[in-house]
């Protein structure tokens, strides 16, 4: 396993450093979907990280966002976001990274995320703890909502039929805050390392989570769906946390499912001045 995560972990590196240098021209952008961007970045990344994981597992499958990974008769599967952070990244906005996650017969057992802003590499492998800069990282300690700070994302593909500013609004009445920094990678190792109590999100795809959950979970935080059930990469939904909140949380979403809002929406009146 240990050379699994060294090829991941000099990987997401090398392609950080190639994101940077994209940065650093300020690169236009193009749309795959209405609102959904993709850059020379991103399709570079993906390359160079499909090739080297290709070189040193041939028989592994990948499945990278792009679509330059291989389908092979495998029971390891390398689940590649060559940047996620596609909008921030297009508008100079420094919140991005390289997402490499590995699953072992169904299972995320590696994974790691590089943000090439803050030279950050998280990472992690099943059983053996997570680690920021090879330091050992752990979720935080907050006991309540009252006392949190939170995330969430909104995603780019069919957003008309999200339901998430309920939660989003909900949350943000009962907590700290409600970070949406536009990285669903960044924002699960953040919950991974403390710097955030929890984080949820609809509609993320296998790249986008595969390495985080090994990493926010082998830091003693837990993954669930909104309902609390076990989920894998597939999942449609996403509630992760510091494992202590997640009762709370997953309470207050039940009735956020139910339509039974603990703050009415305020209505849109003209303020009094
Ligand atoms: C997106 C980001 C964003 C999340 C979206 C993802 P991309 O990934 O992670 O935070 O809200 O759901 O699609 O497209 O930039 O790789
Ligand atoms: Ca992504
Ligand atoms: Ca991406």
């Amino acid at each position: 396993m240990q050379s699994f995560l060294e090829t991941a972990t000099a990987v997401a590196r090398e392609a950080g450093a190639l994101i940077n240098e994209f940065a650093a021209k300020r690169i236009g952008f193009e749309l795959k979907g209405e609102y959904d961007l993709v850059t020379a970045a991103d399709r570079a990344s993906e390359k160079l990280i499909v090739e080297r994981l290709t070189s040193a597992f041939p028989t592994h499958s990948i499945v990278a966002e792009e679509g330059g990974g291989q389908q092979v008769s495998s029971e390891y599967c390398w689940y590649v976001d060559p940047l996620d952070g596609t909008t921030n990244f297009a508008h100079s906005f420094p919140v991005y990274n390289v997402s490499i996650g590995l699953e072992r017969a169904g299972l995320p057992v590696a994974g790691v995320v590089y943000d090439p802003t803050r030279d950050e590499m998280f990472s992690a492998e099943r059983g053996s703890g997570a680690f920021l800069n090879g330091e050992r990282i752990r979720v935080s300690k907050a006991e309540r909502l009252d006392d949190a700070l939170v995330a969430t994302g909104f995603p780019s593909r069919r957003r008309h039929q999200n339901v998430n500013v309920h939660f989003y609004y909900q949350l943000a009445m009962l907590t700290h805050g409600v970070r949406r920094a536009g990285a669903a990678a960044i924002d699960l190792c953040y919950v991974a390392c403390g710097r955030l109590d929890g984080f949820w999100e609809f509609g993320l795809n296998p790249w986008d989570m595969a390495a985080g959950v090994v990493i926010v979970e082998e830091a003693g935080g837990l993954t669930t769906d909104m309902f609390g059930q076990p989920v894998g990469v597939r999942a449609p939904h996403i509630l992760t946390s510091n494992g202590i909140l997640h009762p709370e949380m997953v309470e207050l979403f039940a009735a956020i499912f139910r339509e039974e809002y603990r703050y009415p929406m305020v209505q849109m009146t003209l303020p009094s001045l």
